[in-house]
């Protein structure tokens, strides 16, 4: 609720700054006989809405405020069709924030250190990344290890393009344009993901339906709602969490996918 106030504080003293700009633009005018040049009318309008909002509103406000009238009149400049293209490249990049409400967020250098250790320590065999965004983790992983086989899922077009170039000379490295959910996990003995809380129950029990006896999931900063992790690590930003596929009788969660 507060945040919202502040927002709507912010916004309605950048309005307050520019018709004040503009009020004192056509003071101008009727004194000199022409308008003064736009960038300093947005100028203006910043500096009027930085001192109005200057005592109650967040310090870091401030530069939105000055800033804000320049960077609007900025937009009014560029040609409408750039936004389109800027709007089509993020759909392209972003699609599954809308789709699945998992958008693209990639994990750190440290995250690759921490699956390789796994891999060594579990004997993985074939390691599937679910949402492989650019493949920049499976491509590092199936550089270190040449003798085993790593697979990526991928739906946003523009970041599967990006993951196949990635992955062109490496030959046990693939990506697939597909649905995870729409895909058996049943060959891969590991199951990294990197998604979001949403779909972590959903996402435990396929590896317990499907995964080979002896298969893991490493979940990347989300948890599994009550199931407990076999071994939470350090993995940079965030934590890396394991997840044995368990004996077929003590399942513990049952139904649904
Ligand atoms: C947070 S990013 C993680 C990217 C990469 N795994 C990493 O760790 O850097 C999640 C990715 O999953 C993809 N994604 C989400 N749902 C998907 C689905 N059902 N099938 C395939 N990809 C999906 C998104 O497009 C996004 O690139």
């Amino acid at each position: 609720m507060r945040r919202h106030l502040t927002l709507l504080t912010g916004f309605a003293v950048l309005a307050i700054g520019i018709v004040g700009s503009l009020m004192l633009a056509r003071v101008w005018l009727d004194w000199r006989g022409n308008w003064p040049a736009p960038w300093g009318i947005a100028s203006l309008a910043g500096v009027l809405a930085m001192g109005l909002g200057w005592r109650f509103l967040p310090a870091w406000w401030r530069g939105v405020l000055l800033l804000g009238p320049l960077v609007m009149w900025g937009g009014l400049q560029i040609h409408p069709g750039w936004f389109l293209a800027a709007a089509v490249v993020l759909l392209l990049v972003q699609i599954n924030a809308i789709r699945h409400r998992i958008p693209l967020y990639r994990s750190g250098s440290a995250v690759i250190n921490v699956l390789d250790a796994e891999i060594r320590r579990q004997g993985v065999h074939r390691l599937a990344d679910m949402g492989c965004g650019d493949a920049h983790v499976i491509a590092a992983l199936a550089k270190r290890f040449p003798e085993l086989g790593f697979v990526g899922f991928e739906t946003a077009p523009l970041l599967y393009l990006v993951a196949r170039w990635r992955c062109r000379r490496l030959p046990n490295c693939r990506v697939i344009f597909r649905d995870f959910w729409r895909q058996s996990w049943g060959q891969y003995d590991a199951v990294f993901t990197f998604l979001s809380p949403e779909p972590m129950l959903r996402v435990w029990r396929k590896c317990q339906r499907e995964q080979p006896k002896g298969g893991v999931l490493y979940s990347l900063a989300f948890e599994v709602p009550r199931i407990e992790a076999e071994v939470r690590m350090s993995a940079g930003r965030f934590d890396l969490y394991r997840y044995p596929r368990l004996p077929r009788r003590s399942k513990v969660v049952r139904s649904g996918n």
